[in-house]
């Protein structure tokens, strides 16, 4: 693996208003990797994620893809490096086709090439291709999902982020989901993973970080994580105290 296939976070420091959230936060994500992000409620999961595509200001710290610097990169130059993000909650544009949401992912990809991604997402998940017609507000919260992760797929990412993977969704498509993830995973792509149900999260990702009000409390493999599950409810459970 070389350094430029590594999203490399070091010393990150971010701020909500003038409240500190991510304190000091390390994390590296190789490829063909799946790290998977744990944490309670408000622990600072989406922060991180936000702070990643350029969403949100850091204040101290380093991002870096290989040699490239990613702090202060505005988010569509961040996609163009190959980090796409799926955010929480599955955002579509409502108003447009299917066909127009998936395009307007590849606008920066020129016509043909971004055609060409549209078919390529399409054929990963397939179950777009009856919908394409419709309005996107109109899918349900699991084809939001795969529209989201689409969208993402269309810029052939080297780091795919998923902000809340199941959430909301019915167990099947959650099921069909984490396989869809794990292929995206096994052709080359990173993928870091926030998930509300550990067990899924856990059964999918080679390595684990929890993160507890805005520090990582542990950092291992999936591995330890499934075989110490009090780490896990450690965390959870000061989380519920605080
Ligand atoms: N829009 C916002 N403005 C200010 N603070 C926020 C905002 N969203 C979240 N926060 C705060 O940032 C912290 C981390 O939130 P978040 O990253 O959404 O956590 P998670 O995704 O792990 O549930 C929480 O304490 C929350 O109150
Ligand atoms: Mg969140």
């Amino acid at each position: 693996m070389t350094l430029q296939d590594r999203l490399e976070i070091a010393d990150l420091f971010v701020d909500r208003g003038r409240r500190p959230v991510l304190r000091d936060i390390h994390l590296t994500l190789g490829s063909a990797e799946i790290l998977s992000l744990l944490g309670a409620n408000g622990a600072g999961k989406s922060t991180l994620v936000l702070a990643i595509g350029g969403l949100l200001p850091v204040r101290l710290g380093t991002m870096k893809l290989g040699d490239v610097s990613l702090v202060g990169a505005e988010p569509y130059e961040i996609r163009r490096h190959g980090v796409a993000i799926v955010h929480q909650g599955h955002p579509v544009l409502g108003g447009l086709t299917v066909r127009d949401n998936l395009r307007t992912a590849g606008l920066f990809l020129g016509k043909a090439e971004a055609e060409r991604q549209v078919e390529a997402a399409l054929a990963v998940l397939p179950e777009l291709k009856p919908k394409l017609g419709i309005d996107a507000s109109a899918l349900s919260g699991g084809q939001k999902q795969m529209l989201c992760i689409a969208q993402a797929l269309i810029i052939r990412p080297r780091f795919l982020l998923i902000d809340e993977l199941s959430f909301g969704l019915a167990p099947a498509i959650v099921s069909r989901l984490g396989d869809v993830i794990r292929d995206v995973a096994l052709n080359g792509v990173g993928v870091l993973l926030i998930e509300q149900f550990t067990s899924l999260a856990l059964s999918l990702a080679d390595r684990a970080m929890l993160l507890e009000r805005g520090k990582v409390v542990f950092e291992g493999t999936a591995q330890e994580l499934r075989d110490r599950p009090s780490i896990l409810h450690g965390a959870y459970l000061a989380a519920a105290d605080a």
